[in-house]
């Protein structure tokens, strides 16, 4: 009679390894979107003076009479509203809890569409919930676009 061939069993040793593996590509697929969530975003509008559009920078012809139009720059979201001609230039992000505000041509004034906080050209508050006003934001014109200006320090 012919003995029958068993298997070799397979090492408590290498069940271990290939768990191990396992558990350790977990843990780093878990940590690398963590830490890409968390780190800051390097686009190119991160570091630019220059009001990036969705897909090149934004210019003053881009933004009618009573036209508003949100950009980034190394400060954020802006709001660039063109009123009798000038360029008028606000931080685009709610003072309440961040939604991303646009400009109302029929009301003449800044809306945030997550709760209704209202603001005017000038970035004053009209209506809560928000509490603080928008901050305005300096422009100039340059060749390239609508170049933003730092804050001045006070
Ligand atoms: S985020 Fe603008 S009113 Fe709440």
């Amino acid at each position: 009679m012919e003995e029958e061939k068993q298997p070799e069993p397979v090492s408590r040793r290498l069940v271990n390894l290939l768990l191990g593996m396992g558990l350790v590509g977990t843990l780093s697929g878990f940590m690398g979107a963590a830490l890409a969530y968390l780190w800051p975003r390097r686009g190119e509008a991160a570091g630019s003076a220059l009001l990036q559009g969705p897909q090149r920078p934004l210019h003053p012809e881009d933004i009618r009479e009573n036209q508003g139009l949100v950009g980034r720059s190394f400060l954020g979201k802006i709001l660039v509203v063109r009123r009798n001609d000038t360029l008028v230039g606000l931080q685009a992000t709610c003072t309440h809890l961040g939604c991303t505000v646009a400009w109302n041509p029929e009301h003449q004034q800044v809306e945030c569409p997550c709760h209704g906080a209202r603001y005017d050209l000038q970035g004053a508050l009209l209506r809560g919930p928000a509490r603080q006003p928008l901050a305005q934001v300096e422009l100039v014109v340059v060749e390239g676009g609508i170049q933003v200006l730092p804050p001045e320090e006070g």
